[in-house]
């Protein structure tokens, strides 16, 4: 799998999600960012909208659940319709079987780590992951300023990635942007998760088209 570019509709006009979605024809994903205002502090919506949002668009959904028990919470977006669910580490007793539920109702799993949650404990799950995300602010929030801090986390990803010989995509989210998504590409990233870039341009779609074309550049 190459570079896929993944618009978070945190900064699309809520009042108009189907709309607001259908301005992103190419992404290769949509990104549903589920807040339930104690895992971070900000709220958002949960499964009964995430499955209407399903129903509007072809474009597969990608939920980053920021909420706590993920143990318990997180099957209700497979049942949604979202083709890949990621839960927070931080939020989650046992991730192993929580991966492997997830994955076992038909959804790709995928785990996140917050900016001070280390990679190098979790290198054994690798195999159980279809998808790692790391992020690069601290979740609750768009808008907010890409952390460079996260570059080496996403360098040693990666490395333990090869090492195992696993196919796990890399994502990155927060703060993503034309200035900051060759860096990213750099580290070893290759899903990439733009919210604010995406939806403060006149055009979603062509901004999507220019993540792409930057991040396609710097994998050369
Ligand atoms: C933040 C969310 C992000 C957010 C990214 O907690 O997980 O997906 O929408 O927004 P930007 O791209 O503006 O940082
Ligand atoms: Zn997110």
């Amino acid at each position: 799998m190459g570079i896929q570019i993944t618009p978070s509709i945190l900064n699309a006009d809520f009042a108009h999600l189907g709309a607001e979605v259908a301005r992103i024809g190419s992404a290769d994903w949509v990104h549903v960012d589920v807040m339930d205002n104690h895992f971070v502090p900000n709220l958002t919506f949960g499964p009964t909208m995430v499955e209407a949002l399903a129903r509007s668009t072809d474009v597969p959904l990608d939920a980053h659940l920021m909420i706590e028990d993920a143990d318990r919470n997180a099957l209700a977006y497979v049942e949604a319709g979202c083709g890949s669910v990621t839960f927070h580490v931080e939020a989650a007793t046992a991730p192993v079987r929580l991966a492997r539920e997830i994955r076992s109702h038909g959804a790709r799993a995928s785990m996140a780590l917050r900016p001070a949650t280390p990679v190098e404990p979790y290198e054994d799950l690798l195999p159980e992951l279809d998808m790692l995300l790391i992020m690069t602010v601290e979740p609750g929030f768009g808008g907010q300023r890409f952390l460079d801090l996260c570059l080496p986390k996403i360098r040693r990803a990666r490395e333990l990635m090869d090492k195992h010989g696993v196919e796990t995509w890399l994502q990155v989210d927060g703060g993503i942007s034309l200035d900051t998504i060759e860096r990213c590409v750099e580290a070893g990233a290759d899903t990439f998760v733009a919210g604010s870039a995406v939806y403060s341009a006149d055009d979603p779609d062509r901004m999507v088209a220019e993540l792409r074309a930057a991040a396609e550049r710097a994998a050369r």
